[in-house]
């Protein structure tokens, strides 16, 4: 019989959304021990005594500042490293450097044998997850990108917000890229079962709700824009995405989840990462569902699935 161990995660970034989510880590009893490390070792000091002074406060945990070897018996790997952009940089040059970082993490991960999930949550999420992927070469499932679990949590809240009914009843996905390709399923989305559009029927409150599913599905797309007009960053939100993606690995739940993950023919799609259906275990994603989409969705995943390729050749020819 395999010898208990204890679940633990590294998370490598401890700037804002790499310590929001320890924070939420460790509020929610998922990890037995929670490892942060970043280049600026007085930040990952800071954070780690800062959240451990809430120790007597959460469900039991360690919480420490780590260094490689941690890799070796860890669960799950988060890395939210991440270099921001410089002023008048290019995104193409933003996007080069955190490929470098991402493979450069990849490589010291590797180099400690470890057997660990690695999930991707540095943006461009779903061009830095493929690149992560190729770097180590492993199967698949084993590198994946928070894809768009936030955006669909957005889509969720919004949707139980118009609708007046309990976001937990809400079953709502948006797909593809992380990012402005992005798009609402609503083939797929349901309130207790019921699709949005015989939902609307029985409620009968909405005036249009074809411009209401409009209006809504752009309110998701744009809303990271708005928080960061606001307030410069988004890391609460994302942090519990991450509670739920990480919990679904240490803890083998078989759970349904929108991250992002290269495809291997599912959709029509080869050789590019993005965010769709999969479920989501201790080896990470062991299986994508490769759904019957209608048309228009379909069109717009392979529209996404452009957009991110173009990207990622962007890369290779520099
Ligand atoms: N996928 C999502 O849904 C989602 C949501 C929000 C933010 N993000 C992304 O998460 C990333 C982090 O955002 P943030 O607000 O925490 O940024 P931040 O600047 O606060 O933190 C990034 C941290 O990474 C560290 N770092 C940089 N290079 C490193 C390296 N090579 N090794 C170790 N640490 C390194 C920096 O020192 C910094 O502390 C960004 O790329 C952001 O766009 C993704």
């Amino acid at each position: 019989m395999e010898r208990w161990r204890p679940r633990k995660v590294v998370i490598i970034g401890a700037g804002a959304v790499g310590s929001t989510f320890a924070y939420a880590l460790a509020q929610s009893g998922v990890a037995d021990e929670i490892v942060l490390t970043d280049m600026d070792a007085n930040l990952a000091q800071g954070q780690v005594l800062d959240l451990a002074h809430g120790l007597p406060f959460y469900p039991n945990v360690q919480i420490s500042v780590g260094a490689p070897e941690d890799y070796r018996d860890a669960h799950a790997i988060v890395i939210t490293a991440g270099s921001k952009q410089r002023p008048g940089e290019s995104r193409l040059s933003l996007l080069q450097r955190n490929a470098h970082i991402i493979q450069s993490i990849m490589d010291g991960i590797q180099a400690q044998d470890s057997q660990a999930v690695v999930v991707v949550v540095s943006n461009p999420v779903d061009v830095l997850t493929y690149v992560a992927q190729q770097r180590v070469k492993w199967p698949r499932g084993r590198v994946i990108g928070s894809g768009t679990v936030l955006d669909s949590a957005r889509f969720r809240f919004l949707l139980s917000k118009h609708c007046g009914v309990d976001v937990h009843n809400v079953h709502a996905y948006i797909l593809g890229e992380h990012g402005d390709s992005e798009f609402a399923a609503w083939s797929i989305s349901h309130i207790a079962g019921m699709h949005f559009d015989d939902y609307c029927q029985l409620c009968g409150k909405c005036e249009d709700w074809q411009a209401e599913r409009d209006r809504i599905a752009e309110e998701v797309r744009t809303s990271a824009y708005h928080i960061i007009g606001y307030k410069g960053a988004t890391y609460f939100a994302v942090g519990q995405a991450l509670v739920r993606i990480v919990s679904a690995i240490v803890r083998n739940e078989k759970s349904v989840l929108p991250v992002s993950i290269v495809l291997n023919g599912e959709y029509g799609l080869n050789d590019v990462c993005l965010g769709v259906p999969a479920i989501v275990g201790e080896a990470g994603v062991e299986r994508v569902l490769d759904l019957d989409l209608p048309s228009a969705e379909r069109a717009a995943l392979e529209h996404s699935a452009s957009i991110l390729k173009q990207a990622l050749a962007q890369l290779v020819g520099t």
